[in-house]
């Protein structure tokens, strides 16, 4: 009886008859053998198939068989240095179980609307299949991390009454007669967490109605927010830099083969060492003078500048006390200048810009009550915020990594689309 594995685990029985379970990748004929390449999700392994084994009748329908076809395959596993798994298979039987119509996603190079309309067919390709690997690695990093540092998960909903992030880019919906919105952030409910708890997280899906279609915008994309009672700007950005340094050097551990397979160039990802370089705002902004891409005064950062910014560190680098005006209402204005605020943002190297946003969250109600107003949001649907406020407030941050933008950059991909299995974006809501 062959053993019943997977490709992945193939290595273990070298010499001995195996089953396999996948798909057809790829195949090439030559005279009386088939070369196939079966994958099965766990990874792709080249199999020979043989006339005098298999028979003329079987041996034929193989060598015409279409990409994707199901199949069960059974084969002694070799040997072979020149597959880049180390092994190959010997194919002692193969029941053809579909037989897929032609498959639309072939060798010749698609473009990618047509790769984005076929996204539930191309999350079986090689390199997507990488990416959506490192993503669970990640991800799987991320949780690793702040469980054995203390925090709880606490999940944020997705129905809210209220904007965390500005008005211009929620998604309403109604809720039974009442308007209501889909979470741009999980930042207040995990402000409710820390007062109750210390230190929390969530990890999860967050919306934003953005109008703008960049390499780095989605309308539905993952975050993951800490948040630490009795904390600081400075503590907030040492938990951003030593959460950022263990989580992608686990993910170089993990994920090796992955990042080969995606040719990623590692040596940005190695240099993700402690100490980030930390500068303000105003420093930011005379060093970008100096590099010849000058801000308007008191504006935001713009993905040049954020690129020219990065571009001038060798590691990620920690961007701090932006203009209030520029940034969400729940900052803490710093009291030695009360135009800048009390957060920062992380610059991934490469262009890959901000991938972190956070900062100390403004404790003292009266403050808060005014920023409120400041922002033209309704008091009536922050007044369970302002009750953290009302009994025992505290000093606090925290921070929101935007998944995706860290896939992507993890990955070396050029576009955000590529890190989700199926990215929502201004254009696209399908498949
Ligand atoms: O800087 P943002 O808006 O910060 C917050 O939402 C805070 N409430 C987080 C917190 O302190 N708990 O967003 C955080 C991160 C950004 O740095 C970016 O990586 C990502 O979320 N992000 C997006 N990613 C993909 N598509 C979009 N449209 C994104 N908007 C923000
Ligand atoms: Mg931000």
């Amino acid at each position: 009886m062959p053993v019943l594995t997977n490709i992945e685990r193939c290595s273990r029985y070298e010499g001995q008859e195996v089953e396999l379970r996948g798909w057809l990748y790829n195949r090439r004929k030559s005279g009386r053998i088939a070369f196939l390449q079966l994958r099965d999700g766990t990874g792709i392994i080249q199999c020979i198939a043989e006339k005098s084994v298999l028979g003329e009748e079987l041996f034929t329908r193989i060598r015409r068989l279409p990409q994707e076809s199901s199949l069960v395959l059974r084969g002694t596993v070799g040997a072979d240095p020149r597959s880049p798994s180390g092994f190959e298979i010997r194919v002692t039987g193969v029941e053809v179980i579909q037989e897929a119509q032609p498959y639309p996603i072939t060798k010749k190079s698609h473009g990618t609307a047509f790769l984005s309309d076929h996204r539930h067919l191309w999350i079986r390709s090689r390199r997507q299949q990488a990416i959506l690997r490192i993503r669970h690695l990640a991800g799987r990093a991320i949780r690793d991390y702040l469980d054995d540092n203390g925090f709880l998960l606490l999940d944020s909903p997705i129905l809210t009454p209220n904007a965390c992030e500005g008005t211009s880019t929620l998604f309403a919906t109604e809720y039974f007669g009442r308007p209501a919105y889909l979470a741009q952030s999980g930042q207040l409910y995990q402000e409710a967490g820390a007062m109750a708890f210390g230190k929390t997280y969530c990890f999860g899906p967050t919306f934003r109605a953005e109008k703008s279609d960049t390499r780095r915008h989605l309308t539905e994309f993952w975050m993951v927010e800490p948040e630490v009672a009795f904390a600081d700007l400075d503590d907030t950005m040492d938990l951003c830099e030593d959460f950022l340094v263990q989580v992608v050097g686990r993910v170089l551990q993990d994920g090796l083969a992955h990042l080969q397979v995606l040719e990623r160039d590692l040596s940005p990802l190695q240099r993700v060492r402690k100490p980030f370089p930390r500068i303000s705002y105003d420093e930011a902004c005379l060093r970008l003078a100096r590099l010849g891409t000058p801000v308007e005064p008191e504006d935001d950062f713009g993905a040049p500048h954020e690129t020219a910014l990065a571009n001038s560190f060798d590691r990620p680098v920690m961007v701090h006390r932006y203009p209030r005006a520029v940034k969400a209402f729940y900052m803490k204005a710093d009291p030695e200048n009360p135009a800048r605020a009390l957060g920062v943002d992380v610059l991934a190297p490469e262009g890959y810009g901000e991938i972190i946003g956070g900062g100390q969250r403004e404790d003292d109600l009266s403050e808060l009550e005014a920023q409120v107003n400041r922002h033209g949001l309704p008091m009536s649907a922050f007044q369970w915020y302002m009750d953290l406020r009302r009994y025992g407030s505290c000093p606090h941050g925290g921070f929101g990594l935007g998944f995706e933008r860290f896939v992507t950059w993890l990955c070396g991909v050029p576009h955000i689309r590529e890190a989700a299995a199926f990215p929502r974006t201004l254009e696209r809501l399908e498949p």
